[in-house]
């Protein structure tokens, strides 16, 4: 059984997700363990109490550095024995300390088809905003391992969306959430787990 740790910043959607697939047992040979927020009144961490899954939080705002930060971020990882490590909802660029410490076993989930709407400044809203004013027809969600830059690590699994006439930001993000990160983050997860990625370079494959 490997231990899963769920890195958050808010309302944790995409941890609820995990936890609903960890209690319907559709994440095989994995559980999470421990669930660490950057912010102290993110409602993820409610969602974790209220599954009696451990909790920390790490704030951003009390370190000087990314360095620093990282090292804390990384340093509770280690001591609670992560397997896998999550990004669900994460909104702090961590730097190389983090990848070394844990090669090819994060993964994040990002709203939107990588390599389009990804990198510095994409997150959260913004992304669906800028999807919005590019005029695409089509969007979704990724998940992808971490390495040092920013959401360029192989990928796992995609899904797409329709983008639709009179979408607004907030329609748009729920409907890649529900559609895609919410049935994406889980199944990846549980692949991962089973010991059923494989990862060349760039390229992952489902075993
Ligand atoms: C999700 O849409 C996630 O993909 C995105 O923020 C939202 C967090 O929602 N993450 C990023 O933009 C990271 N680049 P949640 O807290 O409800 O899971």
């Amino acid at each position: 059984m490997l231990n899963i740790a769920v890195l958050v910043s808010g309302g944790g959607t995409n941890l609820q997700a995990l936890i609903d697939a960890q209690n319907s047992g559709e994440i095989k040979n994995g559980k999470i363990t421990c669930v660490i927020s950057s912010k102290a009144d993110a409602y993820a961490l409610e969602r974790a109490k209220k599954n009696s899954i451990a909790t920390r939080v790490i704030e951003r705002s009390e370190y000087s550095d990314i360095k620093s930060y990282t090292r804390a971020v990384t340093d509770a990882l280690i001591e609670e024995k992560a397997d896998l490590v999550v990004y669900a909802g994460f909104m702090t660029i961590l730097d190389s300390q983090i990848v070394e410490a844990f090669p090819n076993k994060m993964m994040n989930v990002h709203p939107a088809l990588i390599p389009s709407f990804c990198g510095k400044g994409f997150y959260g809203l913004h992304v669906h905003e800028a999807v919005l004013e590019s005029g695409v027809k089509l969007t979704g969600a990724t998940v992808h391992f971490v390495t040092e830059d920013c959401d360029a690590g192989p990928i796992i699994m995609q899904k797409a969306v329709e983008v639709k006439n009179g979408d607004t930001p907030q329609i748009l993000q729920r409907r890649v959430m529900e559609e895609c990160e919410w049935k994406i983050l889980p199944k990846s997860v549980s692949l991962f787990c089973e010991g059923r990625i494989k990862v060349n370079g760039k390229i992952t494959e489902i075993i």
